[in-house]
């Protein structure tokens, strides 16, 4: 199949970049020529596993580069529009991108093509897009709009994108749902994973690829409320943890009690300092706001965001409990990216706690194995960057961990209490076992489990500073 994917970000890459493994002939289109230049010459601009190798597999053969919009549609059997639809300033998605998209698209439709949604967008912009093609003189019978929204998380968007759990393919019409059936053929039919060079399984996979065809606008509120009802488990599994900080319960045991009933499901029960990413903040946002404007007040949602940004002041707090007064104290912070195992800061929880440790006088100095370039281009020089975690933590009064990273939770605990001037650390992302913290001598701090001092007894069981 021919196929363009309008878009080279984040989604676009990385759906050129797998369709093209699968066996399709892509040409990837944006009109930032900068960046187009670099995906010719080889760079791979985001941080991603497997993305490289599928880059180079393909680049220049099954995989090319363009900013010629129509061209890549004419030659296309289906257009992936991957395009952002970044927040405006009231919280709904601007879809400025992709109607100048589709505008220009229009005028390149000289058989039947299937416009396909793929960035994420409110229910109702298929029939938009649809409108300002039809607008613009083309032939109704030439063209069908389609959403196929994606599930990709950062870090894991390839296998994500090759082994998903389901493909969800919303379409009006047979025909264009035949089109993107066989566009996902060698996913749904196990042909690809039968290859030798298939890109590795990950854990629990789902093969071959369960399809689910819906109508487009089903598809569209798949999208929103999947990302709606994820940041709702993790708001809900934060806000246990404050009812077990309360009561001196543990929510790990917590969690795994109650996501040990299949209904529920262990996954994204992991208590921290709240949500965050390109995705989860901006969509919740705009799934309330679409819903407002269906005539719905869907108040849960902003119950969902309420608690998430709570979650980040009830770490603060927490530091301030640990060392008292902040200004001037030397903090080590581990972990700047919004999750472990990308680069990406946007809407980083970690951050947003950086700077607010900052406006109160702390000095910071930070670590992070893939994202400290960018927040260099945020931050400055107002922290330190140290190249390893225990340089961070060197000197430093206490020692914060805001991100998930597989390195952060297999830390050399001997050597992390010589470095630190006081053996304090603050966990945001519940990475070590309390008891093993103490008997490394580290006062410890975590989410919705009880603080535990270095001779093993939790602080909830002090008064005064001395044993109740
Ligand atoms: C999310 C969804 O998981 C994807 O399915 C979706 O396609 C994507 O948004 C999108 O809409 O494009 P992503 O933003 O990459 O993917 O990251 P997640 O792994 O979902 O994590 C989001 C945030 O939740 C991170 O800040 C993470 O640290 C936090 N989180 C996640 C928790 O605090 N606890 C958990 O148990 C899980």
């Amino acid at each position: 199949m021919r196929i363009a994917v309008v878009g080279s970000g984040y989604v676009g890459l990385v759906a050129g970049a797998c369709f093209a493994d699968m066996g399709h002939d892509v040409v990837v289109v944006d009109n930032d020529q900068n960046k187009l230049a670099a995906l010719k010459n080889g760079q791979v601009p985001i941080h991603e596993n497997f993305l490289p190798e599928l880059l180079s597999r393909h680049r220049g053969q099954r995989l090319q580069f363009s900013d010629d919009l129509q061209g890549a549609v004419r030659q296309s059997a289906a257009i992936f529009v991957a395009v952002g639809t970044p927040p405006t300033e009231s919280g709904e998605a601007d879809l400025s991108y992709v109607e100048s998209v589709a505008r220009e698209l229009s005028g390149a439709v000289d058989g039947y093509k299937v416009v396909v949604e793929k960035s994420t967008v409110p229910v109702y912009t298929s029939e938009w897009v649809r409108k300002i093609i039809l607008r613009n003189g083309t032939d109704p019978e030439k063209f069908d709009v389609a959403s196929n929204p994606e599930f990709l998380r950062e870090g894991s968007a390839v296998t994500d994108f090759l082994f998903p759990d389901r493909i969800v393919i919303g379409c009006d019409s047979h025909r264009a749902a035949e089109v993107l059936r066989e566009i996902y053929l060698p996913l749904t039919s196990g042909q690809y994973y039968e290859r030798v060079d298939a890109i590795p399984q990950p854990d629990r996979a789902s093969i071959p690829a369960p399809i689910i065809v819906t109508s487009t606008k089903s598809a569209e509120l798949i999208k929103h409320a999947s990302n709606a009802f994820l940041a709702m488990k993790i708001s809900f599994i934060n806000a246990v943890a404050s009812v077990c900080e309360s009561v001196g319960a543990d929510v790990s045991q917590v969690a795994h009690g109650i996501g040990t009933d299949s209904r529920i499901g262990p996954r994204f029960l992991s208590p921290g300092i709240g949500y965050g990413g390109s995705c989860f903040p901006k969509d919740v946002m705009a799934f309330r706001i679409v819903a407002r404007e269906c005539g719905y007040e869907f108040r849960l949602l902003d119950e969902i965001m309420h608690i998430n940004e709570d979650q980040r002041q009830r770490f603060l707090r927490k530091v301030r409990n640990a060392l008292w007064t902040l200004r001037g104290k030397r903090l080590a912070v581990l972990g700047l990216a919004f999750k472990g195992g990308t680069d990406d800061i946007r809407e980083s929880p970690a951050l947003l706690i950086v700077q607010a440790l900052l406006q109160e006088g702390s000095k910071i100095t930070a670590y992070d194995p893939a994202a400290m370039e960018r927040v260099r281009e945020t931050l400055g020089s107002s922290i330190t960057y140290a190249n390893s975690a225990y340089e961070a933590a060197h000197g430093a009064d206490a020692l914060l961990l805001l991100t998930e990273w597989e390195e952060f939770a297999n830390l050399d605990l001997k050597r992390l209490r010589q470095e630190l001037k006081y053996a304090i650390v603050i966990d945001g992302r519940n990475l070590y076992d309390p008891e093993v913290m103490s008997a490394h001598g580290i006062t410890y701090y975590s989410v919705g489990r009880p603080a535990c001092l270095p001779d093993g007894v939790p602080a909830a069981a002090l008064k005064n500073g001395k044993k109740a």
